[in-house]
Formats: structure tokens, C-alpha cells, sequence
């Protein structure tokens, strides 16, 4: 059993830091099962990719599909190693004006999708081997109040790092370890909810001068997926160039 080929899951594999976590993933010799609700970029995806991506297109916003989804995991894998819960957007109406119907879809895309899916995990990574892994992708804006972003986006994101601690505590003498990694400014389509002028002063406020780029927050995953993981849990890694150290 020692040498059987490790199972990911990571959620919005079909955008920017999806694809990279994935890339990273199957770097790193394991199999990824990819979900994301573009279907038609998760199949271009596997055609170059190659049967180790196995593409799963789904809603993450409905339960019922997530449950259907992971006992498709189970009957086609048998279990799980990993979940990066990685699905997320950003709404950007400002309150008081947040219309009922955003502020829901905001919390059911970036926090419900992921509670949902760890719930479903569970059982598939009882019973696993080692050290398994759950990667919770927040965001700074949970912790930094001097940049763009509106509050029902940060709330879901606060949220979902208290389901980190939560689960990290809950699960730790099963050798299920949970972190989150929380990027500020980082290169993908997301950028495109922005104006022109909100993305030049958030990018100017880097300390770099310049985004972070994804392949260098999936690293981090990566990291977190590896064997140097297996000591950190409960954990909220803040990767942001040092921007908010006071
Ligand atoms: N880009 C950044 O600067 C940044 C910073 C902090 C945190 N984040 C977080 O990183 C994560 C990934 O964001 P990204 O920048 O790659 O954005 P992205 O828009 O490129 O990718 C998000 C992916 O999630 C998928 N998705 C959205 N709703 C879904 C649903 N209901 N069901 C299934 N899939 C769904 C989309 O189809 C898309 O492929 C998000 O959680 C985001 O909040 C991004």
C-alpha cells in the first residue's frame, strides 16, 4: 500500500490558483480530481493533462450535487489524501447597499461550498494512510481592513478560517491536519471584478510592487500537502510580501 498513488481533491480547478494548485498536485505524483462549475474548461483541462486530472463539473453551491459528487470519488478512487477547498469569488457591491441575494451567494460560494465538501470528505479520508490534508484558501481580507474589499466577502472568509480551527481541533488524533493559506493581491481573472483604479492602488500597496503570481501560492499548498505539512494544523498562513506587518 506504501506506494499507491495519493488522491486531491481541489475545488475551482478551472481558474487562476485552481489550475496551479492542480499543476503543483500532479508535480508532486498525485492524482486530482478537479471540480468547477466551467465544464467545458475543465475538459480542455484533462485533454492536456491526461488521465491522472479526472474533471468533475458541479455546482459547489448546492449540497445535494456535492454529495453525489464525493460518492462518485469514492466509487472511482476509494478514498481521499487531500481537499483544497479553493472555489471562491468576490461580490462587490458595498454595504449598506448589498443586495439579500449577493450577500447569500457570497457566503454559499465561498463558505458553504467548502463546509459542505469537508463534511463529505470525511468518510473518504478516514481509514487513509498517514497524514491527510485539508487546505482552506481564504484571503487577507479577512485580516486587512485598509484595502478593497467588501465585508460579506470578508466575513465568508472569516467564517471559513473558524471552520479550519474547528475541524483542525476536531480531527487532530486522526491525523487529519487543516490550514488555511490566506494570499492578498495574487495574478488570476479575479482581478477582473476590480476597476482599473482599485487594482492599481492594491497593487501598488504590495511591497514588492507587484501581484503575487499563483504558481507561488500553490507552492505553499503544495507544501502544506507534502510530508513537511503533516506538523502544522489550525494554522492561517498569511502570504501577502510582508504588506501588513505594523
Ligand atoms: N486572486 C486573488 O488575489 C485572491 C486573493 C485572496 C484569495 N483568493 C481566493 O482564491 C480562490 C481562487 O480564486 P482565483 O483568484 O483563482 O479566482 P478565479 O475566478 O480565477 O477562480 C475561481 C474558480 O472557482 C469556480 N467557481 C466559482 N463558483 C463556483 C461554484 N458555485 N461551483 C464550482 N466552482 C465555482 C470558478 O468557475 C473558477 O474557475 C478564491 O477562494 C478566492 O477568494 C484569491
Amino acid at each position: 500500500m506504501g506506494d499507491r498513488m495519493k488522491v486531491a481533491i481541489v475545488t475551482g480547478a478551472a481558474g487562476g490558483l485552481g489550475r496551479a494548485i492542480t499543476a503543483q498536485l500532479l508535480t508532486d505524483g498525485m492524482q486530482v480530481v478537479g471540480l468547477d462549475l466551467d465544464d467545458t474548461a475543465l475538459r480542455d483541462m484533462h485533454r492536456d493533462l491526461g488521465d491522472r486530472f479526472d474533471p468533475v463539473a458541479v455546482d459547489l453551491t448546492d449540497a445535494t450535487q456535492i454529495a453525489e459528487v464525493f460518492e462518485g470519488i469514492a466509487t472511482r478512487h476509494g478514498g481521499v489524501d487531500a481537499l483544497v477547498n479553493n472555489a471562491g469569488t468576490c461580490f462587490m457591491s458595498d454595504f449598506p447597499d448589498i443586495p439579500a441575494q449577493e450577500f447569500d451567494r457570497q457566503m454559499a460560494v465561498n463558505f458553504s461550498s467548502a463546509f459542505h465538501c469537508c463534511q463529505a470528505v470525511i468518510p473518504l479520508m478516514l481509514g487513509r494512510e498517514g497524514v491527510r490534508k485539508i487546505v482552506n484558501i481564504s484571503s487577507n481580507g479577512a485580516y486587512n481592513f485598509d484595502v478593497f474589499d467588501p465585508p460579506h466577502y470578508r466575513a465568508s472568509k472569516a467564517a471559513l478560517d473558524t471552520l479550519t480551527k474547528d475541524m483542525a481541533r476536531r480531527y487532530a488524533t486522526d491525523k487529519i491536519v487543516v490550514n488555511s493559506i490566506a494570499p492578498a493581491m495574487t495574478e488570476t481573472p479575479l482581478f477582473n471584478v476590480l476597476t482599473q483604479d482599485v487594482l492599481d492602488r492594491a497593487i501598488a500597496a504590495m511591497p514588492h510592487g507587484e501581484a503575487m503570481q499563483p504558481a507561488q501560492i500553490a507552492a505553499w499548498v503544495g507544501f502544506l500537502v507534502s510530508e513537511a505539512g503533516n506538523v502544522s494544523s489550525g494554522n492561517v498562513i498569511i502570504l501577502n510580501q510582508g504588506r501588513d506587518v505594523r
